[in-house]
């Protein structure tokens, strides 16, 4: 009998992690969840709030097989932080989870992030599931081993990498995220294909076109893009840097905003932001740079002025000058590291032997995201 879901084995290094994902699936994955988990003796079910329904339908599942110990977290940068982890600790250990028990992590990439981090810390080390839910977690930050949360001066400044046990994801779940946010969110799709695979464009672009219909073909892109980078460079120190494009911008944007502006739309701009600086500073071709202004035109960003223009300048050079690269490579002060394209599909070099990451002054940065906030999107 055909299996309701498919398999990938994603390579992280030396371990083989693997992705399950159907459509209309859930009772498969619950069980295939449980068999996986083998001898576990309860589950910490750290379920996203805006993804009650299918969280119960997946809780009800794993019952049927082992102990389920639910708990909910608001999917909001704001909670996305040390006290929240620290909660979710204090949680599973009251509710007298072991070694032998799992950490099972259900929403966006938020609660992704949060609930990781918990599983890295838990007793040193306990095992993961990912049920990722949007097409940022499902298609990007799953196909990575970052755990991490923010700090006060910005994002993703504390955390770990972990590589889970198992991920899953019944492509229904991401029915119910909002049609606005579920192109945004693919803006890591389409960062993932200007970095490093441009061949993949002529397929990305029809799944663009009716995003709900495509799911399992985007998932697939996405994997086939960034997962030979993550094999050969699990913790991201060379090569897979190459994903941080469009996230220095992006995540000041992100921080700023309060996350107010989703991390998919921050990444969009921050990549046309990137363009802007390679073509000041390195002669990127305006052909590439109308690549990535084709490419982010389908994914729903209206209103860039008004949205980018009233963010807190100051702030925003704050967060650039806070930005979690720092320390990769040579920086002077007054500088921040960036991904830069010299072409689309590949990168700018970093210094000899170090990764590809450039020294840009903030203020050029800065230039570029003004340009940006008031011209760029027009020119689409
Ligand atoms: N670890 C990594 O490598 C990595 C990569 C990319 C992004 N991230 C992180 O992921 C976060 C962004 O994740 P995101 O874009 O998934 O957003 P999110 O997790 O913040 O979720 C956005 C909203 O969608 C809701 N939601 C989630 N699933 C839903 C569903 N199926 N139906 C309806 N609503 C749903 C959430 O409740 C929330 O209100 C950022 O914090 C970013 O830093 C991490």
């Amino acid at each position: 009998m055909r299996s309701p879901y498919e398999e990938l084995g994603l390579a992280f290094g030396d371990a083989t992690v693997p992705y399950l994902y159907g459509t209309g699936c859930t009772p498969a994955l619950a069980e295939a969840i449980a068999d996986r988990l083998g001898d576990a003796d309860a589950i910490l079910f750290v379920a996203d709030d805006g993804v009650r329904g299918h969280a119960d339908a997946v809780a009800a599942g794993l019952r049927r097989r082992v102990r389920v110990e639910p708990v909910t977290v608001e999917a909001a940068e704001r909670h996305k932080t040390l006290p929240t982890v620290h909660h979710l600790l204090e949680t599973a250990v009251a509710r007298g989870l072991t070694r032998r028990s799992a950490v099972v992590a259900m929403g966006g990439g938020t609660v992704g992030n949060i609930a990781g981090l918990a599983a890295a810390l838990l007793f040193r080390g306990t095992r993961l599931v990912h049920l990722p839910t949007t097409p940022v977690a499902a298609f990007d930050a799953t196909v990575s081993l970052k755990q991490g949360v923010n700090l006060s001066a910005g994002k993703n400044l504390a955390g770990t990498y972990f590589v889970p046990a198992l991920i899953a994801c019944d492509l229904a779940w991401l029915s119910t995220v909002p049609r606005h946010d579920l192109l945004t969110g693919l803006a890591e799709m389409v960062k993932n294909v200007l970095v490093a695979a441009p061949g993949l464009e002529s397929r990305l672009v029809p799944a663009l076109e009716d995003p709900g219909a495509a799911l399992p073909s985007l998932l697939e892109i996405g994997v086939a893009a960034k997962a030979p980078f993550v094999a050969a460079d699990p913790r991201e120190r060379g090569g897979a840097l190459i994903f941080e494009y469009g996230h220095t911008a992006g995540h000041a944007i992100e921080f700023v905003s309060g996350g107010e502006i989703h991390h998919g739309e921050a990444v969009a701009w921050g990549m046309l932001i990137a363009a802007e600086v390679a073509r000041r500073r390195h002669g990127l071709a305006a052909d590439d740079v109308a690549a990535h202004h084709r490419l982010v035109a389908r994914l729903d960003l209206p209103d860039a002025a008004a949205r980018l223009g009233g963010l807190d300048r100051a702030a925003i050079r704050a967060a650039l000058a806070a930005d979690n690269k720092r320390g990769y490579g040579p920086c002077a002060p007054g500088e921040v590291l960036m991904v830069l394209l010299d072409t689309v599909g590949r990168a700018l070099p970093g210094p000899p032997g170090g990764p590809p990451l450039v020294p840009v002054p903030v203020e050029a940065v800065m230039e570029a995201f003004e340009t940006v906030a008031l011209n760029a999107l027009e020119a689409v």
